[in-house]
Order: structure tokens, then C-alpha cells, then sequence
């Protein structure tokens, strides 16, 4: 069955945050991206195919905007998806290093899932923590900064023993249900967007 059949109410829930034109159906593109991703930790061909059909598009197209977003995967990931940024400063203060580090001793490359289903590894772009580089990302949970070689070999060793270490920096990019951004221990920062009325595709 495919993945949105018996989601009627949720894709027209989706579909209503749009103009009801062909480029308002093409918006929605990301939110379905995003509700696959969600249930399934990345985004098959079959469903690549699903979403274009829905969105009046083709499976190409919505190849190549996950393509442009590294939190969007077309193959399965571990249960901790490890991304860390190769960007400049990232990689002046030791991110390749950090890079070898975790490739060789979880043995596992890009695209990869460790035997044991719990490691996969990405280099990524710059994630705004520039700061605290060399930095990492686990899965959508939080910023791990300052990882020197000692800190990546404490980290993995916790989640060998699936006990993640808490994140020295939460992310705080999450949109809930009720349209309030929240960080991912739950605490909801900033304004609601609940209030907010669709898009009406009306003239500029
Ligand atoms: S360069 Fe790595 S977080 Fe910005």
C-alpha cells in the first residue's frame, strides 16, 4: 500500500496550507517530504514516485530537491545518524580528523548502515555552530561541539551501549502540531505561527 492512502485527512490538511494552483501543489512537496522522512527515517523511490504524483511533479524533481537538503535521505540510516560538518572552519579545527575517526572505527561509509543497525555517518554543510567547531549532529536531537578525538571515542562508546550523551546545544527547528517552534527536549521557544492564514497565491 502506498505510504499516503490511508492518510486522506493529512494530505488535504497539508494541501490547505497552499493556494489551490499548480505551484500551491508543488509547495506541499516538502511537508510530505518531511512526514515520509519522519515515519521511515528516509524517502524511498516508490514513495519519491507517491509525492510527485500528489504534487503534480515527477519523481525527479523530487529527487533533486532532497538532493539539496541534507536532512532529507533516499536510503536508510542507522539509529544514530551521525553528520558532521566539513565546512571551513569545522575543517580547520579538525572535522576530517573527526571524519576518519568515526568511518574507521565504526566501519561503516556514506549510504552505509553498521552491521548492527546503529551507525550511519554524513558529511554536511555548515550548521551554524561555527564557534564550537569541530562539531556533530546526531540525528535531529542536538549539536555535539568541541569534539576532540577523546570526546567522539566517549560519545560512541555511549551510543554503543545506547545511552546517548545528552547534546551540548539543542536545535531549536522543529515546528509542532500547534505551530510553535520547539527544541527537541520539548520546550517551545519563540512565537506561535498557528495564527497565521494560508498562502492565497493573490496578486503581489
Ligand atoms: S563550519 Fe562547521 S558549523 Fe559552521
Amino acid at each position: 500500500m502506498s505510504y499516503f492512502a490511508d492518510k486522506q485527512p493529512l494530505v488535504a490538511d497539508i494541501f490547505s496550507r497552499y493556494p489551490a494552483s499548480p505551484q500551491g501543489r508543488r509547495s506541499a512537496l516538502m511537508p510530505l517530504l518531511r512526514e515520509v522522512q519522519n515515519a521511515h527515517g528516509y524517502v524511498s523511490e516508490p514513495q519519491m514516485a507517491e509525492i510527485a504524483a500528489l504534487c503534480g511533479t515527477t519523481a525527479t524533481e523530487v529527487r533533486s530537491v532532497m538532493s539539496f537538503y541534507s536532512t532529507y535521505h533516499t536510503v536508510p540510516t542507522g539509529k544514530y545518524h551521525l553528520q558532521v560538518c566539513s565546512t571551513l572552519m569545522c575543517s580547520l579545527a579538525g572535522s576530517d580528523e573527526l571524519w576518519d575517526q568515526l568511518v574507521e572505527t565504526l566501519d561503516v561509509q556514506p549510504g552505509e548502515v553498521s552491521p548492527d543497525g546503529r551507525f550511519s555517518v554524513q558529511k554536511v554543510e555548515c550548521l551554524g555552530s561555527c564557534g564550537t567547531a569541530p562539531m556533530m549532529q546526531i540525528g535531529d536531537e542536538g549539536y555535539y561541539e568541541n569534539v576532540t578525538p577523546s570526546k567522539c571515542a566517549r560519545i560512541l562508546a555511549a551510543l554503543h551501549a545506547d545511552a546517548p550523551p545528552a547534546p551540548d546545544n539543542l536545535v531549536p527547528v522543529t515546528v509542532n502540531a500547534e505551530g510553535r517552534q520547539t527544541l527537541a527536549n520539548g520546550e517551545m521557544v519563540g512565537a506561535s505561527i498557528g495564527g497565521l492564514s494560508p498562502l492565497t497565491g493573490g496578486a503581489a
